[in-house]
């Protein structure tokens, strides 16, 4: 299947590593222009170069950005567009809020996770949405989690913020629709990233199990009997967030290997 992304150009943020990266990977193997972001220029540079050897697609630049900061997405947005000319892809990506129960949370850590996983989505969406609507097409995914279907133990910030994203996204797929704007949201289950090798050694030190034990009760509550990779999450994202998709909007799904159990 032809995704229809080639020279298309794409933003993909939090994308130094893990998730973000490897849609960022398939995008470049797609043949689009890709404009990878994170706070730290010295892991996307190392990025940039592993995406360029993996796929021999030399479309990929860099530029730093904290999504949890409203004039640093601003500038990243007009800098992508000054650069290549518009957007036709947006990927709404950051680091996970920390982990944690009800009692453990601080205004201070709610405040701090809002502006990175909500806001930041909210912030990115208002800066490209013009462009968007200039070219009357376009395509966003936002990459939340699977706490958008069914609350994750022990992740009560996800739990609250996530389903905020999935509500937006909604809206916004019904708002901009007349405008050929297709907007979903992909959760991950368990992929095999740093965030989900920090998360089971939290739960390791908090319930004072080995962290083989915990990663052995997780794999079992998965049926496929594994994490899934980076690249199986990606395959989902590129389709979604490609011109080949034109009809699916508003929506969520989940990559989990049918650990969700919530229809
Ligand atoms: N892996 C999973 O199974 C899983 C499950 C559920 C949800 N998720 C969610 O999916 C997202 C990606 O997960 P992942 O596993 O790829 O995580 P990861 O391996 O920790 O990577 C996170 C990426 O986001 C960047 N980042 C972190 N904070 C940022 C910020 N404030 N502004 C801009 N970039 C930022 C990091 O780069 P810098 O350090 O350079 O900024 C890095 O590139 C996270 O929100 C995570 O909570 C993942």
């Amino acid at each position: 299947m032809d995704l229809l992304l080639q020279q298309k150009v794409v933003l993909v943020t939090g994308a130094s590593q893990g998730l973000g990266k490897a849609v960022a990977t398939l995008f470049a193997k797609e043949g689009a222009t890709v404009f990878i972001s994170s706070r730290s220029k010295e892991k996307l540079e190392q990025a940039k170069q592993a995406i360029i050897e993996e796929t021999n697609h030399h479309e990929i630049y860099v530029i730093p950005c904290d999504m949890s900061d409203a004039a640093q997405i601003e500038q990243l947005v007009d800098t992508v567009v000054n650069q290549a000319g518009t957007i036709d892809v947006l990927i709404n990506n950051a680091g996970g809020p920390p982990a944690g129960k009800f009692l453990d949370m601080t205004d201070d850590i709610w405040m701090k996770s809002v502006e990175q996983n909500l806001l930041s989505v909210v912030r990115a969406t208002r800066h490209v949405l013009p462009h968007m609507q200039k070219q009357q097409a376009g395509r966003i995914v936002n990459i939340t989690s699977s706490s958008i279907k069914q609350s994750i133990d022990n992740l009560i910030v996800s739990n609250t913020l996530r389903p905020g994203v999935y509500g937006l996204t909604k809206s916004l797929a019904q708002e901009f629709a007349d405008e050929n704007i297709l907007v979903n949201t992909v959760g991950p289950g368990k992929i095999g990233t740093d965030r989900m090798t920090q998360l089971l050694e939290n739960t390791a030190e908090t319930t004072g199990k080995s962290f083989a034990e915990v990663e052995a009760e997780a794999l079992k509550e998965i049926p496929l009997g594994r994490l899934g990779t980076p690249e199986e999450f990606a395959t989902a994202v590129v389709f979604l967030a490609s011109f080949a998709n034109t009809y699916i909007t508003g929506q969520q799904l989940i990559v989990d290997g049918a650990s969700i159990k919530a229809l």
